[in-house]
């Protein structure tokens, strides 16, 4: 009976596996139902740990969700971003998209050790980003979707990837737009994984540069509101306050819905890497004013590129490993 209990588990999952939200990697398949029989409980564990998060602070919702992405931009999403200095490890923690920007770390070691304690070396880090990027999203308001999972941790990091793969602000549309290309990502992908800003913050440093010499010039940024510019300028000085926050979407800035696009349509998206998705690109431009106009469909989307970024060169099979401490590889723990 047990035997042949767990040969139709066997083969469910196989027949599931292609299926459901599957990605081919090396080795095998991501698949939601990865944990069902190793560690049953994971999602609801990680769910429970990121709501208090988010409870305590409603940003948390958003500096996790961007955990995800920075780390799925460099070398695959494999935790690469959750390694701390140590021995020949140099941190992506200090590269400049995270330096003094990227946070929620504490939130992630908090489920980790939850794990370790249900089901030590079972749940990859990286599958703890992805599965706690979700449930931030749907704790925000936003939409929710099934995580394929089984990537496993990398034993190294990339400072240089970090620097060189993460768009920057002020990086044109046609650099941002190859720098998604490069990981797999279209244009919808694009400008709806853009849509996360309609939570979280960022420093005055982050979009300066468009409220005093946009180009070079001395003169802001005319595609910028020049009232909401000037209310901007009062707590973003032209030296100084680098590290002063700001509401990434100022309507509605804990709430995941789709007043970002109606910011970017009144001319009033925060960065230049959210203005441009409408000044710099017909394509792009239609998809602004489409998941504008229509909440649900920036919603599916959304869902759908979140599971094309979470499938970004997984760590499969025996490739990698599941760390025990998401900072460090195991051989330096043990
Ligand atoms: C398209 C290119 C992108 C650029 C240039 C960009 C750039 C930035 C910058 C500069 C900040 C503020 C950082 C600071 O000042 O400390 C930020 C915040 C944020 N980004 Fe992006 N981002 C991009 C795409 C994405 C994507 C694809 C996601 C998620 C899938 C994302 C999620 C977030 C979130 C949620 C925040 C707020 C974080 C917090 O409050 O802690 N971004 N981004």
């Amino acid at each position: 009976m047990a035997v042949s209990r767990s040969f139709l588990m066997v083969l469910s999952l196989l027949s599931l596996a292609p299926l459901c939200f599957s990605h081919k990697g090396n080795g095998g398949y991501l698949y939601p139902h990865f944990y069902d029989h190793s560690c049953s409980r994971a999602q609801e564990i990680v769910k429970s740990i990121v709501a208090k998060a988010v409870a305590r602070e409603a940003r948390m919702a958003a500096s996790l969700l961007r955990l995800h992405f920075h780390d799925c931009f460099v070398k695959g999403c494999d935790a690469s971003l959750l390694l701390d200095n140590r021995g020949s490890i140099i941190t992506e923690k200090l590269s400049n998209p995270n330096r003094n920007s990227a946070r929620g770390f504490e939130v992630i070691d908090e489920i980790k050790s939850a794990l370790e304690e249900e089901c030590p070396h079972t749940v990859s880090c990286a599958d703890i980003l992805a599965l706690a990027a979700r449930d931030s999203t749907v704790l925000a308001g936003g939409p929710s979707w099934e995580v394929p999972l089984g990537r496993r941790d990398s034993k190294g990091a990339s400072l240089s990837d970090s620097n060189n793969n993460i768009p920057a602000p002020n990086n044109t549309f046609q650099t941002i737009f190859t720098k998604f290309k490069l990981q797999g990502l279209d244009i919808a992908d694009l400008v709806a994984l853009s849509g996360s800003h309609t939570i979280g913050n960022a420093r005055c440093t982050s979009f300066r540069q468009r409220l005093y010499n946009q180009s070079g010039d001395g003169q802001p940024d005319y595609s910028l509101d020049q009232s909401y510019a000037a209310q901007l300028r009062t707590r973003c000085p032209r030296s100084g306050g680098d590290q002063n926050l700001f509401f990434l979407d100022f309507v509605s800035p804990t709430k995941f819905d789709n007043n970002y696009f109606k910011n970017i349509l009144a001319s009033k998206g925060l960065l230049n890497s959210d203005q441009v998705l409408l000044t710099k690109n017909k394509a792009s431009m239609e998809l602004v004013k489409k998941y504008a106009k229509n909440k649900k469909l920036f919603f599916e989307q959304f869902a759908m590129s979140m599971i094309k970024m979470g499938n970004i060169s997984p760590l499969m099979g025996l490739r990698g490993e599941i760390r025990k401490n998401c900072r460090r590889i195991n051989i330096n723990t043990n």
